[in-house]
């Protein structure tokens, strides 16, 4: 009976509790959905080899943070200015697009791939 009712105060909790705006929603599951409908996986993978650009996989034991954000808002940017990423654009061939994130979407994208890029992550 206590389990009962835990789960319907859950229930109800679940139901008020998330609002209708996914933008306000759990980051790594939103940041998922990003990762796709934003075409990230027309270039990339993440553990499953080079695409158009490189496996994601690791990201963060490569790149610092700030690094990442910096890259993905622009990378136009810093094909000049920034050696790791003029070294990738020559080894890569393709310049990586401006892909228009907008600031609240670029946590969520970031929360993403903190986890799923993670390397003990299969
Ligand atoms: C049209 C293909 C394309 C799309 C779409 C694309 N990328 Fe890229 N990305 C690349 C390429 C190619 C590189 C390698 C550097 C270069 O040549 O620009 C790269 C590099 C990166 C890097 C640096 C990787 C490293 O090893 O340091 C990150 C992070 C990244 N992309 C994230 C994203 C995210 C997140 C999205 C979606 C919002 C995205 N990319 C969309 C092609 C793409």
């Amino acid at each position: 009976m206590r389990r009962f009712i835990l789960f319907c105060g859950w229930v109800l909790l679940s139901a008020c509790g998330v609002p209708p705006n996914s933008e306000s929603g759990f980051p790594g599951v939103e940041g998922a959905r990003l990762f796709k409908a934003k075409g990230c996986v027309t270039c990339h993978t993440i553990g499953e080899g080079v695409k158009v650009g490189p496996d994601l996989r690791g990201l963060f034991a490569r790149r610092d943070e700030a690094w990442v954000r910096r890259y993905i808002s622009d990378p136009g940017a810093m094909f000049e200015s920034d050696p790791t990423a003029k070294a990738l654009k020559e080894k890569y061939k393709v310049a990586m697009p401006k892909m228009m994130i907008s600031a609240s979407e670029m946590d969520q994208l970031i929360a993403y791939l903190q986890k799923a890029t993670a390397a003990s992550n299969p």
